[in-house]
């Protein structure tokens, strides 16, 4: 068998659009001329900031462009936090948030995600007996690591506890727009619009490479975020800005999007199949309708050996425990979307036969 990699949720290279985004490329520069190509503002192009306002019904001063969304979370752990502020995740939840916040000094609390989301009584719970919780992280659509979706009722009380207890909710939703079945839930954004932080980001839309995310602010932060973000790095790349703003205004979007829901539709249904015929009874995973990835919960804490035996056999997996604040050694996180079925197929029957064994 060759390598399969379950490992990185990279979009595969087949869901870039190339040609559309070498035309627009081309034609910003040709349109836009040095201008494109100087120092600027750090907020990020107007135009993108625009558009993306117009689609939300908010000013423009609320959206912030970045380098990738990644980085916009890390001026936020910064600008709105101080070393120690308590902070609560879902577990699991995106390892590279997890490095931000220790990174930062934070004191991390982890949520476990039942089936709908994440466990708001014990939430609660540390808010009711004084736990000063300054912010709250969430994926509350189709999560990385584990796919699931939070539900409406889940929605509708974290919104409320905020408001009562006062904390930030960042809900970070790049997989949001990529959903293969089913009727979208109101994000956290609609339904708290005046306090939510909202990023989202075309890494997944359109090309990772490119580094555009953003982050839709509260009024009162935009200013603070801004000049962090100008002494970080002056400004992000008003051309990576242009292009993104320019496939969208072409009408691109239209075509480009329902092939992407096409191309992983069939594959996630493919790895659904195959965990349904081929995983032993005493494994758990869930039943995204998007995203990129499926959570597999295993019996016992036997995701290191497995990791390693898997290695052996050509099967590369991430270590579950990255995406815990502890434990984790049970849980295992399955990328669908740059596999061809072929590959899911051996890699999910090779995965099976090594848990029962
Ligand atoms: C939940 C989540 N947030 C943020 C990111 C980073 O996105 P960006 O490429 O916009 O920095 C990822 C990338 O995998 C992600 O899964």
């Amino acid at each position: 068998m060759h390598p399969i990699f379950f490992t990185r949720g990279v979009p595969p290279g087949a869901s870039i659009p190339v040609d559309q985004l070498a035309d627009c490329a081309k034609a910003v520069i040709a349109e836009e001329g040095a201008n494109i190509l100087q120092y600027a503002p750090a907020a990020g192009y107007p135009p993108l900031r625009e558009l993306l306002a117009q689609k939300k019904n908010i000013s423009m001063e609320r959206v912030i462009l970045g380098q990738g969304s990644l980085q916009i979370l890390d001026i936020l752990f910064h600008c709105l936090l101080h070393p120690g502020d308590a902070v609560a995740v879902e577990q699991p939840t995106y390892d590279r948030v997890l490095t931000l916040m220790r990174r930062a000094g934070l004191r991390i609390f982890p949520m476990n995600l039942t089936n709908d989301g994440l466990d708001l009584d014990n939430l609660h719970s540390k808010l009711e007996n004084g736990e000063q919780i300054r912010l709250i992280y969430t994926i509350p659509d189709f999560q990385n690591p584990s796919g699931s979706i939070m539900a409406l009722e889940k929605r509708k009380r974290l919104v409320a506890l905020a408001a009562r207890y006062n904390f930030f909710i960042v809900e970070d939703s790049p997989y949001r727009d990529l959903r293969y079945e089913g009727e979208a839930l109101p994000a956290l954004f609609d339904l708290a619009p005046d306090t939510t932080i909202q990023l989202s980001s075309f890494s997944k839309l359109i090309s990772p490479g490119l580094r555009v995310g953003y982050a839709v602010l509260p009024q009162n932060l935009t200013t603070t975020v801004v000049h962090y973000a100008e002494d970080t790095y002056i400004n992000p790349s008003y051309l990576n800005h242009a292009v993104v703003f320019r496939f969208l205004q072409n009408g691109f979007m239209e075509e480009h999007l329902p092939f992407l829901k096409n191309l992983y539709r069939t594959r996630l249904k493919c790895m659904l199949a195959a965990l349904d015929s081929t995983m032993p009874d005493h494994c758990i995973w869930t039943r995204p309708e998007g995203g990129f990835f499926i959570g597999l919960w295993l019996s016992s804490n036997s995701g290191p050996l497995l990791l390693e035996r898997a290695e052996a056999q050509g099967l590369r997996l991430t270590d579950g425990r990255g995406f815990f604040v502890n434990d984790g050694g049970n849980f295992i996180r399955l990328p669908f979307c740059a596999l061809s079925e072929e590959e899911i197929h051996q890699g999910i029957l090779a995965l099976a036969a090594l848990i029962s064994s």
